[in-house]
């Protein structure tokens, strides 16, 4: 018999350790606060869990600006910390990713700190990427691109001799240097890293923007109108160069040298690049490159039947053509959460996300949760690999009412405030409704204030209530491992209304109708259909409701 292996299949529920919980009361949450709360995802029942990164940083940009690599911050905890919550989720039986963070440096990391000190062309400054200004003396930067944060994406330094020097590339904060991956040391630096927690025991690795890592030569001028969050980015400069996929091809090969003794042993890599058309994306994931990579035109698709079942039939053509699993997302650290971002009216067309302020138009708290539960019932029935965001399965929405003062992202003063940035979604999550910062830390404080309505969303008020989030959550997991729905096959049904998403998903262990309802007309249930599980709080259901889902035995 062959085996498939774990992450062909897997729930990976990601956890930002800022905010899941706080075990010394500090307001941030850490380590040892994470290996406590391991049980939650044990009953929960995901397979994994990734966690954002947790290393010495200056936290420019909540720890996506590395200083030491090998090192946990000490806001987090320490190295033992990191073993002992690696040895409690193998206990268990959750398995363990990571983030690696290397298209850049923190500006506190020490080659950075070289760099400054030394002289241009010297080989300190070789890691970055410096350049001189255009201009008669180099006042100008080098090219047009700008940051990803808003701003450019070059800082002009100042030489040791005191004089307006040499500019460096950033496409995010000025506190995030990249690297030049044309350099082997480089390269050296980052495969010596990913063994470092390989030997520690991780099982795999979500890299951070992994679609940057090489710029086009010469660093040529970019079509700056573009906007590569929703375009396809394949054109540009900076984004999606081909020579990307040597450095994965060396990284398979390491992570496979560190597959563990028996069966369904590998450990995992997966790419944050978003990278589209999604055949752009499929290159990532060939044979000898990376196992997954997240499906963010999936998480960009509107609530909308026609736009459903476009994205979700070429999302499986596209990974089936390399031979890949399809990974499904609808939340992180970087979006509007799920539950608020469908509560406004849906176009057609791939959605922006961008963060939201006291004086934007609100979402639709309703409309909004009662979409997130029928998208997530949808979502956790394909065939592939799912993203969980910590709070989700909570139903928790973003905050959206954020004090300006309190908001750390940088985007937000990179932009002068014209994006609000990601800070709604990042707010710490809700333990037990009615204590101080709702159970997140033993102490009344969280480092961004939590909404009044996660005290009656929080875990505890949730538990082992029907109907709950948390219930449908658990339910609709319990049944797509039993049945083994990530390793099925999908069939679209005729015979329902346009707006009715109807599918089946078969595997070797059994099957589920999943009926999706994004219109407003209820839809009755074939009279002998058996229910497995509602995304809504209505048992039993009869008639499919705007906005509601059901998994039907098949
Ligand atoms: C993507 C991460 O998800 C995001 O949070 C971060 O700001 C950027 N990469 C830069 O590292
Ligand atoms: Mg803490």
């Amino acid at each position: 018999m062959t085996i498939t292996p774990w992450w062909r299949d897997a729930v990976i529920y990601q956890i930002y350790p800022r905010s899941w919980a706080d075990s010394d009361g500090d307001g941030i949450g850490d380590l040892p606060g994470i290996t406590a709360r391991l049980p939650h995802l044990a009953e929960l029942g995901v397979d994994a869990v990734w966690l954002s990164p947790f290393y010495t940083s200056p936290q420019n940009d909540a720890g996506y600006d590395v200083a030491d690599y090998r090192d946990v911050d000490p806001v987090f905890g320490t190295l033992d910390d990191f073993d002992a919550l690696v040895a409690r989720a193998h206990e268990l039986g959750l398995r363990v990713v990571v983030d690696i963070v290397p298209n850049h440096t923190s500006s506190e990391h020490p080659w950075f700190r070289s760099a400054l000190a030394a002289a241009p062309g010297s080989p300190e400054r070789a890691r970055y990427l410096f350049r001189d200004g255009l201009g008669e003396s180099g006042e100008l930067p080098p090219n047009n691109w700008p940051s990803k944060f808003g701003g450019r994406a070059w800082t002009r330094v100042t030489e040791p001799g005191g004089r307006p020097g040499q500019w460096y590339l950033h496409m995010f904060d000025t506190s995030q240097p990249d690297l030049d991956w044309t350099n082997p040391e480089v390269r050296d630096e980052m495969q010596g890293v990913l063994r470092f927690w390989l030997d520690r025991d991780v099982d795999g690795f979500r890299i951070d923007v992994a679609h940057g890592m090489v710029k086009a030569d010469g660093l040529p001028d970019a079509d700056v109108d573009d906007d590569d969050s929703v375009s396809p980015t394949s054109r540009l400069p900076m984004w999606d160069q081909p020579g990307v996929h040597e450095i994965y091809r060396d990284w398979r090969r390491i992570a496979d040298s560190y597959a563990r003794e028996g069966e369904d042993a590998d450990r995992i890599l997966c790419a944050e690049a978003w990278v589209l058309p999604g055949e752009a994306l499929a290159r990532y994931v060939r044979p000898d490159e990376l196992h997954q990579s997240f499906n963010f035109e999936y998480l960009m698709t509107p609530w909308l039947a026609a736009d459903q079942r476009e994205t979700i039939t070429h999302s499986l053509e596209q990974v089936a053509a390399v031979g890949a699993p399809q990974t499904w997302v609808l939340s992180n650290h970087d979006v509007v959460r799920h539950a608020s971002r469908l509560g406004y009216p849906q176009q057609p067309g791939l959605q922006k996300i961008a963060g939201i302020g006291p004086d934007d138009p609100q979402p639709d708290a309703v409309v909004g949760l009662r979409r997130a539960r029928a998208a997530t019932a949808v979502m956790l029935a394909l065939p592939g690999s799912a993203y969980l965001f910590q709070g989700e399965e909570l139903g928790l929405p973003e905050a959206t009412h954020l004090p300006d003062d309190s908001r750390q992202d940088p985007t937000f003063a990179r932009t002068g405030g014209a994006s609000k940035g990601r800070d709604g979604c990042r707010v710490p999550v809700a333990w037990e409704g009615g204590d101080p910062s709702y159970g997140f830390g033993p102490g009344a404080q969280s480092w961004l204030p939590q909404p009044a309505e996660y005290g009656a969303l929080a875990a505890d008020r949730q538990r082992g209530v029907v109907g709950s989030t948390l219930d449908v959550y658990t339910t609709l997991l319990r049944l797509r491992r039993e049945r083994r729905l990530g390793r099925g096959e999908l069939t679209w049904l005729d015979g329902h209304p346009d707006d009715v998403l109807a599918f089946t998903v078969t595997s070797d262990e059994g099957a589920v109708t999943v009926l999706a309802n994004l219109g407003a007309t209820p839809v009755e249930l074939p009279e002998d259909a058996v229910i497995l599980a509602t995304s809504s709080d209505i048992e039993p259901v009869r008639l499919l409701g705007a906005d509601e889902a059901v998994w039907l035995d098949a």
